[in-house]
Order: structure tokens, then sequence, then C-alpha cells
């Protein structure tokens, strides 16, 4: 075990995945990795670390979170070895956007995804969820820990049936492998998802570039469809935009939503169907 056990803390791991730490932070490049069997939220370890001073990238998992976050203050079900729950820390000089950054992230999950399954095709839905075939596969949670600090969280599910889900998330949630993609290793997904994510937030950029914006669109999986926002704003979604803002269509004009997620959806699928 790292550090040093007190009642009721948890003490992060030595090894993780057959592997001591260490061979996990030589692997990956990052300054600092903790590993927990179970914690109440890897969001609010990383929080703890970067308070204290933690280097950008530092990463921390658990197997299991008994109060695991989801957006907008919902709990997020996080489970013993069904999925991949990671948080790491970004630190940067720029101003940050806080559409832009889950949008990034979404994008450096779906690649993780779709390196280590090819034929899964996951998509977007904004502001933070990964979609497969109409289904929320996992979630981004981007928290602000201080001026130029975001301790980003992922949520990636892996094994469950659908029997593994509570109420209300069996008829819209999914995992990997009820996708199909079976044997997924979570070490090589971390590793995929911490790649992708450096290639995309290190530097973080002030905008979405013309290559980033076509492959964000290519996974939008809400253009086409009609929306209605938490803040009431209904109509046609049309796209997102360079800082990650979603483009609603709403007679005509085009309102640019930065706040609050997408409640009532009708129409098709624009991917994953
Ligand atoms: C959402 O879709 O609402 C966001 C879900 C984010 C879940 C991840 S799991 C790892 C990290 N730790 C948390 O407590 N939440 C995020």
């Amino acid at each position: 075990m790292r550090g040093t056990a007190a009642p009721g803390v948890p003490v992060a791991l030595d090894r993780w995945e057959g592997r001591p730490i260490q061979d996990w932070e030589r692997h990956w490049g990052i300054p600092r990795f903790e590993a927990y069997d179970e914690l109440s939220s890897t969001n609010e370890r990383l929080r703890v670390l970067a308070e204290a001073g933690a280097a950008h990238f530092t990463v921390v998992t658990a197997d299991s979170q008994t109060a695991g976050k989801g957006r907008s203050g919902k709990h997020w079900e996080s489970a013993g070895g069904m999925g991949l729950w990671i948080s790491f820390l970004v630190r940067t000089e720029s101003v940050v956007s806080p559409t832009l950054v889950p949008i990034l992230v979404g994008l450096a999950a779906s690649r993780a995804l779709e390196r280590l399954c090819p034929s899964l095709q996951p998509g977007i839905k904004w502001p933070n969820d990964i979609e497969v075939e109409g289904r929320k596969l996992g979630g981004i949670l981007c928290e602000g820990a201080g001026r130029g600090v975001v301790v980003v969280g992922v949520g990636l599910n892996l094994r469950q049936g659908i029997e593994d889900f509570g109420p209300g998330l069996k008829e819209r949630a999914a995992s990997v492998e009820m996708a199909g993609c079976r044997g997924v290793n979570r070490s090589r997904l971390a590793g995929e998802l911490l790649s992708a994510a450096r290639s995309l937030v290190d530097p973080l950029p002030a905008f979405l570039d013309k290559s980033l914006r076509r492959e964000v669109g290519d996974r939008d999986t809400l253009t086409g469809r009609t929306v209605r926002t938490e803040l009431g704003i209904a109509g046609k979604a049309i796209g997102i935009a360079a800082d990650g803002a979603l483009l609603v269509d709403v007679e005509g004009r085009v309102e640019e939503i930065r706040a609050g997620g997408v409640m009532a959806i009708e129409g098709k699928l624009s991917r994953g169907t």
C-alpha cells in the first residue's frame, strides 16, 4: 500500500492491474498515479491532490466509487469491476471554456473506445455524454479547482449487462459489452484515454480547429434532432460551435447554448443507429 493508513481513510494501492503503480506512471508518462479499491469519488480525491499542488496529468482511479458524481449533482453508478472510473488533472495558462473541455475529453474517450473496439462507433451527446446506439455508455464531469485548474472525471461502462443498471437507467444506459465488444482491458483503455486526452488538451486549444470540428460534427448525436435544453430553449440542434457551445435553431434564429444539458429530444439519431 502507498501512503499512511488512518481509520476510515482509503489507502492507495501499490499495484494496479498486476503492475506496480510506478510502472504505470512511467508507461503513461504521467507525474503521479493513485489507484484505489474504493473511493467516494475519484474527482473528489483529485481535487484534494490539486489543492495540495498536484501536477498536470496527475491521475486517480478506483475500482468502485461509493458516491460517484455525475453532472448537475446526479449520482454516477460505479460498481466494482464494472467500468473505468478515472480522473485526471488539467492545469492550463489558457482561459478555460466550460463547454470546450468536456467536448475534447468526449472526443478522447470516443477515440480510445474505438481503438480498442473498432466496431463501436461512439457518439458524443452534448454536453458530456458518450453514446452508443442511442444509449449512454459514458459520461464526463469537468470541475474547476481554481484558476486554470480542471479536474476531469471520466466514467465508462464496460461490463454491465442490462440487469446491472438501477431503475431509470435500464432504459437508457449501455456498456461496452452490451454493445458487443467483449473483454476490453481496463488498463489499455485507461492508457488510450490518457494518450488521446493528452493530444487534445495539452496544450488546451482556445477553439476546435477545422479538423476537430469535423470530427466532433461526425460524432455529434444531436444534430438534426429536436431538443429542449434545461434552460427551456427548444429547437432543432444544428451542430457544435468552435468553443463547444450547442447550436440550436429556434424558429430561424441560432441560439448558442453554453449551460445546462438537453432534456427532451425527438428525432432520428445521427450516429450509432
Ligand atoms: C455524467 O455523465 O453526468 C458525468 C459522469 C462522470 C462520472 C465519472 S466516474 C470518474 C469521475 N469521478 C466521479 O465521481 N465522477 C466522474
